[in-house]
């Protein structure tokens, strides 16, 4: 096949790390006989500084015209002063928003070797494969009414409102269903249906959605019965799928079952063009030093590979790969372990190279 990526690198480590992402790409490219075009643009603070704005008009036609992006990071301490419609960090919800991404994928997953870079016991992690599904578009952050008025009586008052269609909550359920196929088939819906009435809508869309999905099976929890079942339990979870507020918390929730920021890639779908990034910043305390875990960039890859261009071999192979480079004792050293072998990023990224099959 062939498929127009656009390469948006950002700020701090995502220079260091989407290179050693493309490469894996282009390696899969000659491998699978696929044609991969890509072409790099500027976003967040390196926008700033070049044009002013955090997310250029040309940067967001190449993002619409290519068929995925792929995203580092952007933000950092110097652009931190600057008003807020300015911040570097203001360019992932203006790209998100323009693309009409409303669904967020994020895998939750212990590698073998990697058991031990938990903060939680090993017999409750291991083996843990989680995939959160977060709405992205909707909920609280988007509804309205929502503001802060002043009082007659001098007082304020701060309003948020958490809003949800029919049709926006059948088209996550869709997405969630669709990856539970792909998995273990069990669908856990998080809400709070005992208090709030958009979950209780939320519940009996999601039942509507099952229906046309009676392969897989579907749960109902509390959000926070979920927030408790993570760390108790967490094995119990396959597909999560969250509206916009929940899932952003959960899903930082599950991540972090597994120890390691620099491991955890992120897919945000939903429209023609998919973006994927790993779910870390720009992280300025290590740029600059070929350190960077290139991991969560090089598996966001993969994602991108699974759900933008259904090349589901040449992800699997991008998975076994990683597998097979940690197997060998490879680690960064936000990683590193006893008798590992801690090498820089793009150490790293060539390892994975060579072990791609
Ligand atoms: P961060 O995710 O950049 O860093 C948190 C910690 O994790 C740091 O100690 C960092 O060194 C470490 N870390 C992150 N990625 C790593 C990797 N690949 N390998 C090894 N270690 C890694 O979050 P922080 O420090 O809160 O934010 C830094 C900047 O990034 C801020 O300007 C923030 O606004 C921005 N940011 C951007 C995001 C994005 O572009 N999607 C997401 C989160 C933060
Ligand atoms: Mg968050």
């Amino acid at each position: 096949m062939k498929a127009k990526i656009a390469v948006l690198a950002g700020d701090g480590v995502g220079r260091e790390i989407v290179p050693e992402a493309v490469k894996v790409l282009q390696a899969i490219g000659e491998k699978y006989q696929h044609t991969f075009e890509f072409t790099s643009a500027d976003i967040g603070g390196q926008a700033i500084d070049k044009v002013g704005v955090p997310l250029p008009q040309e940067t967001l036609a190449l993002a619409k015209q290519s068929d995925a992006v792929l995203l580092g990071a952007v933000g950092g301490p110097k652009w931190e002063g600057l008003e807020y419609s300015l911040r570097p960090e203001r360019a992932l919800l203006g790209i998100r928003e323009a693309l009409g991404l409303y669904a967020n994928l994020r895998p939750a997953k212990v590698y073998p070797n990697l058991v031990d870079a938990s903060t939680l016991k090993r017999e409750v992690i291991e083996g843990i494969d989680i995939l959160v599904v977060r709405e992205l578009t909707g909920g609280i952050y988007f509804g309205k009414p929502k503001g802060i008025e002043k009082l007659p009586n001098g007082e304020e008052r701060g309003v948020n409102t958490e809003v949800y269609t029919t049709e926006e909550i059948r088209r996550i359920g869709k997405v969630a269903f669709e990856a539970a196929r792909k998995r273990r088939k069990k669908v856990t819906s998080v809400d709070k249906a005992n208090v709030l009435e958009s979950s209780e809508l939320w519940r009996r869309v999601m039942i509507e959605v099952q229906k046309s999905y009676p392969d897989v099976e579907l749960h109902h929890i509390y959000v926070d019965n979920a927030a408790m079942q993570l760390v108790r339990n967490p094995r119990q979870f396959d597909v999560m799928v969250c509206n916009n507020i929940f899932g952003d918390i959960l899903s930082d929730e599950a991540a972090m079952l597994t120890g390691s920021i620099g491991m955890l890639p992120s897919a945000s779908i939903g429209a023609k063009v998919g973006l994927f990034e790993p779910i870390h910043g720009s992280a300025p305390d290590i740029a600059g030093k070929n350190i960077a875990n290139p991991i969560a960039t090089i598996a966001s890859a993969g994602m991108m590979l699974s759900y933008a261009f259904k090349l589901e071999k040449e992800a699997e192979a991008i998975e076994q790969a990683i597998v097979k480079t940690l197997d060998m004792g490879y680690r960064t050293k936000d990683i590193q372990g006893p008798d590992t072998r801690v090498v820089g990023t793009t150490e790293m990224g060539d390892a994975i190279l060579r072990n791609l099959n």
